[in-house]
């Protein structure tokens, strides 16, 4: 139990038909919140920091932070870093011992986004890190700055960039977006099952966020084998930070730090529960 990697952790839940959450951390609550309800699960989780989230996280006070919680933790959790682009940022992250990286190449060309993505993956070698690739555009951006259009993946293209790159997970791109969607997203699971059969790797979920128990349950029953999830917990603390300040009468940060862990935990803990079905 522990610190582990990424790979492992897909590899088991493709055995056991599940999905393994992978919960957005941008402050030591967060962190907190996320170990406590997969411990009293027992079951392992992916806690993710994204590179967007920086500038409000920033990387040298979270990174030891998260892989410190990680190592002991009394279950697996491997520790990943959600949406990288900068080639520094990824080498800093594997320094600090994270387990497993994401590049995101989404918005380059195939070629350009296979040849990247290798880099990455010879990199990330060296420190027995994984690989998560993306393949198409999910919508939204993690950090809510721009709004990436919404490309479908092909799944040709996936099998391309599977073959060619080969990362340990691939990103598709369904329909989804990221952060509160402001109406149902039109999701295409075909394209899930399609990948599936074209190709053996767990595929990844970005976008939790406000899709439904049902598209949960066909995203992993049709090859879905890590789900992101980051707006929909952030929100749950805030709301839960919001009660405690409205009811207590002489707030104190203690209180507000339980809170916040309280929000961040009840929703974690409500995830893995949906994902292990
Ligand atoms: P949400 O904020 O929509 O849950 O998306 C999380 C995500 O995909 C992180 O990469």
């Amino acid at each position: 139990m522990s610190l582990c990697n990424m790979k492992t952790l897909l590899a088991g839940a493709r055995t056991d038909g599940k999905a393994i959450g992978a919960f957005n951390v941008g402050n030591m609550e967060m962190i907190l919140g996320a170990v406590k309800a997969a411990e009293e699960l027992n079951s392992p989780i992916i806690m993710q920091l994204a590179e967007k989230r920086l500038s409000h996280s920033p990387l040298d006070l979270m990174a030891p932070m998260m892989v410190n919680a990680a190592k002991h933790a009394k279950v697996d959790i491997a520790v990943h870093f959600d949406h990288g682009v900068s080639v520094q940022n990824i080498s800093k992250v594997l320094e600090y011992g994270f387990t497993s990286v994401m590049f995101d190449g989404s918005l380059f060309p195939l070629k350009e986004n296979i040849l990247k993505t290798r880099d990455i993956i010879s990199l990330a070698k060296r420190y027995g890190a994984s690989v998560e690739g993306e393949i198409g555009v999910v919508g939204g951006n993690e950090g809510g700055t721009v709004d990436h259009i919404i490309e479908y993946t092909r799944p040709e293209d996936a099998l391309t960039f599977f073959t060619e790159a080969n990362p340990d997970a691939l990103a598709i791109a369904i329909g989804n977006a990221h952060g509160n969607y402001a109406v149902a997203p039109k999701l295409r699971f075909d394209i899930v099952e399609e990948t599936a059969k074209l190709v053996d790797a767990p595929l990844v979920l970005h976008g939790g966020t406000g899709l439904t128990e049902e598209d949960f349950k066909t995203a992993i029953r049709l090859g879905i084998k890590k789900v992101n999830i980051a707006t929909s917990c952030y929100d749950a603390l805030t709301l839960e930070a919001k009660n405690y300040l409205d009811r207590t009468p002489s707030p104190n940060y203690f209180g507000l730090n339980e809170a916040m862990i309280e929000g961040f935990y009840n929703r974690v803990k409500q995830h893995i529960s949906l994902f292990n079905g």
